[in-house]
């Protein structure tokens, strides 16, 4: 009798271990940023960025929108795919719960920046500093269900992933000429500004436990059908955007190298996006796309004015375009973008690629 309330009593502890094994076996994932890695979180709120009707979602597993800004997977859905884990819910939604919540959360929010005035003509979004305390309320919630010291676990030995500050320049200091930002800063110094507000982010996401964090550049912002349609003769890129870029980019990677030395452990990890979407925007035919310049959903020329919906001209085939909407990247320039961020070289990943770290971090 005593001895089988024992083997019951180690049973069912393996048993219950079991059940929460999304954590032992795949690795937790956590993403922050903006439209370029929101996975829905943006259908709960009142706002008007959002991907949650046709055609958007037209080539998932479902057909249907789910608030990703892509005909299918976005950027964090195949970095999942390859550490072999669900994709990451939106924090906000109802279906996060009990063990859901160790496959990670994606905190991201269409339209957000590095600062709070970023986006405000989409309304209510959620701006970077409450997904850090959404991010925070998370790790009270997954206390309650494995204790605390788990949880801490979990989170150092997660993957990060943060996206911001296209949105900083495109729904910002050049939203409208003679922005208020555009009159309080030079380019250059706004830039260092950005730079120095995104510091405390980093610092903010390093104190809640992240250890492992991707930050991505901006992409070349220039060349995207949205802003070839507004500031493009001939299909050239708009040289204003592609300056910021030049700008911000080469300081993003020197911010986390020194965060890096100050920390003296490689947390922070630049993927580099501009050359990445730059290889299949220069020679499209080189990666299969019929073009890079004209978006496949959306209306006037490169089909860049306004937003995709159901009455946009839509391509018959996705996969032949870079550019999904006017500003989003197709399924499959996504892959093309993943594959580099787990193998590329230093010139794309700096100090070194997904593959690299996965090794690294399975061996400790
Ligand atoms: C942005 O807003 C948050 C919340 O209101 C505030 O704590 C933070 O200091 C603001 N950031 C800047 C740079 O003003
Ligand atoms: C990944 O990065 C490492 C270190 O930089 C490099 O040696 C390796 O070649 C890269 N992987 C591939 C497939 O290029």
């Amino acid at each position: 009798m005593e001895n089988k309330r024992w083997v019951c009593f180690l049973m069912c502890a393996i048993l219950s271990w079991n059940s929460l094994a999304p954590q032992a076996e795949g690795r937790a994932f956590f993403v922050f940023g903006d439209s370029l890695v929101d996975n829905g979180n943006n259908n709960y709120l009142a706002t008007t960025a959002r991907a949650d009707s046709y055609p958007y979602g037209i080539d998932s597993p479902s057909h249907r929108a789910s608030g990703r800004f892509s005909n299918g997977l976005n950027i964090p859905d195949i970095i999942s795919e390859k550490i072999g884990s669900e994709p990451t819910l939106p924090y906000l939604s109802p279906e996060l719960n009990g063990e859901k919540l160790l496959v990670g959360a994606n905190f991201a929010s269409a339209g957000i920046g590095i600062l709070n005035d970023t986006g405000v003509q989409f309304i209510n979004i959620i701006r970077i500093g409450r997904q850090l305390q959404l991010f925070e309320q998370y790790q009270q919630r997954v206390s309650a269900l494995i204790g605390e010291e788990q949880t801490g676990r979990l989170v150092n030995e997660a993957l990060v992933l943060i996206t911001l500050g296209g949105n900083d320049f495109v729904n910002n200091y050049y939203l409208v000429p003679f922005s208020a930002r555009s009159r309080q800063f030079a380019l250059p110094d706004y830039v260092v500004y950005l730079i120095s507000e995104y510091r405390k982010i980093l610092v903010r996401l390093y104190e809640l436990g992240a250890r492992r964090v991707l930050v991505t550049g901006t992409g070349p912002i220039g060349c995207v059908p949205a802003e070839l349609a507004l500031h493009s003769r001939n299909g050239e890129c708009y040289a204003e955007l592609q300056r910021a870029a030049d700008m911000f980019n080469p300081q993003l990677v020197q911010l986390l190298s020194q965060l890096n030395s100050q920390i003296a452990s490689p947390v922070f990890i630049s993927a580099n996006a501009f050359a990445m979407h730059l290889d299949f925007i220069t020679d499209p035919q080189a990666y299969g796309f019929v073009t890079s310049k004209v978006a496949c959903c959306g209306q006037g020329p490169y089909n860049g004015i306004g937003l995709c919906t159901p009455a946009s001209n839509l391509c018959p085939n996705r996969d032949i375009f870079a550019f999904w909407d006017p500003f989003h990247p197709s399924e499959r320039a996504n892959r093309l973008i993943v594959d580099k961020i787990m193998t590329g070289s230093t010139q794309y990943m700096n100090p070194m690629n997904l593959s690299t770290i996965l090794a690294l971090d399975s061996r400790t």
